[in-house]
């Protein structure tokens, strides 16, 4: 996935002047291309969990990483705004956390609300929330393996004042579906693979 988000992130901003890294989690789909990005962006910071910064180091080719603590955090971003690391774990990793825009009100929530859509039925913002349901189900019922720790991620979120929730796969929440998401989340048993 590496060329086509490095030309979709280009188009806004130039990679060289990108200086804060990200990593919700340390699944391949989330941060396995970090050395690409190091080579592309110079001197950036990088933030992990601070529990999966010994595994992240494997593939960061020696470059520092901030460990993010589990209460989360902020990541300063010094003239523009700041951003909140708001705890998440256990949906879906051990460590792991979504990312609040408080200027944008988006919250970037990585595998929560993730959906596996079929090519054919790709669309970047949902429009049927009843009708998405169905592409996220299985994958939030295997995928987050806590009751509780579903719950406290809710109570979160839900103090935030979110207008878009952006998931890592699948189709974006916004306005109502928010609300929507959240509760479909709250009412869904998970952890029931076995
Ligand atoms: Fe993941
Ligand atoms: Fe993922």
């Amino acid at each position: 996935m590496f060329p086509p988000i490095v030309a979709a992130v280009s188009r806004v901003v130039d990679p060289g002047d990108i200086e804060v890294l990200f990593g919700s989690h340390q699944d391949p789909d989330i941060i396995s291309s970090l050395a690409l990005w190091l080579g592309m962006c110079g001197n950036s910071s990088v933030y992990v969990p601070a529990i999966r910064t010994s595994f992240v180091a494997h593939f960061s080719l020696g470059a520092p990483i901030e460990g993010i603590p589990d209460e989360g955090g902020v990541m300063p971003l010094g003239t523009s705004r700041d951003l909140t690391f708001v705890p998440a774990h256990y949906v879906h990793s051990s460590a792991n956390f979504s990312l609040y825009d408080p200027l944008a009100k988006v919250l970037f929530c990585g595998d929560v609300g993730a959906a596996l859509l079929p090519p054919d039925q790709f669309e970047v913002t949902v429009t049927d929330f009843d009708a998405h349901t169905r592409f996220m189900e299985g994958f939030h019922r295997r995928w987050i393996p806590s009751q509780g720790a579903k719950d406290d991620w809710i109570r979160r979120v839900s103090a935030l004042d979110i207008e878009m929730l952006c998931p890592q796969h699948g189709a974006l929440f916004e306005g109502e579906n928010v609300a929507r998401f959240l509760q479909w989340f709250s009412d869904l048993e998970v952890g029931s693979a076995v």
